[in-house]
C-alpha cells in the first residue's frame, strides 16, 4: 500500500508553490509597469493556475476537508480564523476573476485597464501572502493536534478528493506553475 502524505503536509507544499507563484505574479506586474504593456498569454496562465490550482484544488480541500474537523478544536466556524479565512478565499475569488476578464478581452489593454490590473493584483498579493501566513501560523498548528485517527481519515478524505479531480491536473498545473516561475525568476529587476 503506497503510504500516504499527511494533510497538512500537503496543503503546506501547496502553499510553497502558490507562494512562488504569487511571487512570480508580483514580478509579472512590475514588467507591465516598466515595459507598460501586458503579456496577456501569461496573465491567462497565471489566472489559470490561480484558478485551478489555488481555488479549485487547494482552497476546495481548506473549506470542504479540513475546516469541517476543526469545529472539534478551539476554532469556531462562523467567528475569528476559519470565518475570516472562508471569507478571504472569497475576496481571492474576485480578483481572479478580474484577471481572468482582463485577459480574455479582446482589445489591448488599455492605460486604464493596465493600472487597474497592477493595482489589483498587488492586492491580491498582499492578501494572498497574509491569508497564508495565518494559515501556516494559526490554523494548520491547531489542525496538527487533531487525534490520529481524525488526520487519518482527512488525509483518506483527501486522497480520494484528489482522484476524483485527477491527479494528472496536478501535474501539469504544476508545469504551468514552474514555465511563469522561470520565466519571472526571483532576482529580476523589480
Ligand atoms: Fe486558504
Ligand atoms: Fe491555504
Amino acid at each position: 500500500m503506497t503510504r500516504r502524505t499527511h494533510i497538512i503536509d500537503s496543503l503546506e507544499d501547496e502553499h510553497r508553490l502558490i507562494a512562488e507563484v504569487t511571487d512570480a505574479f508580483g514580478r509579472f506586474l512590475n514588467a507591465i509597469d516598466e515595459v507598460g504593456e501586458v503579456d496577456r498569454a501569461d496573465l491567462s496562465q497565471f489566472a489559470r493556475f490561480f484558478v485551478e490550482f489555488a481555488d479549485q484544488r487547494h482552497h476546495e480541500k481548506e473549506e470542504d476537508i479540513l475546516m469541517p474537523a476543526l469545529v472539534h478544536t478551539s476554532l469556531r466556524w462562523d467567528e475569528g480564523p476559519l470565518s475570516q479565512l472562508r471569507a478571504d478565499h472569497e475576496q481571492e475569488r474576485y480578483f481572479i476573476e478580474a484577471f481572468q476578464q482582463l485577459a480574455a478581452q479582446s482589445a489591448a489593454l488599455s492605460m486604464e485597464d493596465q493600472r487597474h490590473l497592477v493595482s489589483v493584483g498587488r492586492e491580491f498579493i498582499e492578501l494572498g501572502h497574509r491569508h497564508m501566513g495565518i494559515e501556516q501560523d494559526h490554523v494548520y498548528p491547531i489542525a496538527r493536534t487533531l487525534p490520529g485517527e481524525q488526520i487519518e481519515a482527512l488525509t483518506e478524505r483527501l486522497t480520494t478528493f484528489e482522484q476524483s479531480v485527477g491527479p494528472e491536473g496536478a501535474s501539469e498545473l504544476e508545469l504551468v506553475a514552474r514555465g511563469l516561475i522561470d520565466k519571472y525568476p526571483s532576482g529580476a529587476a523589480a
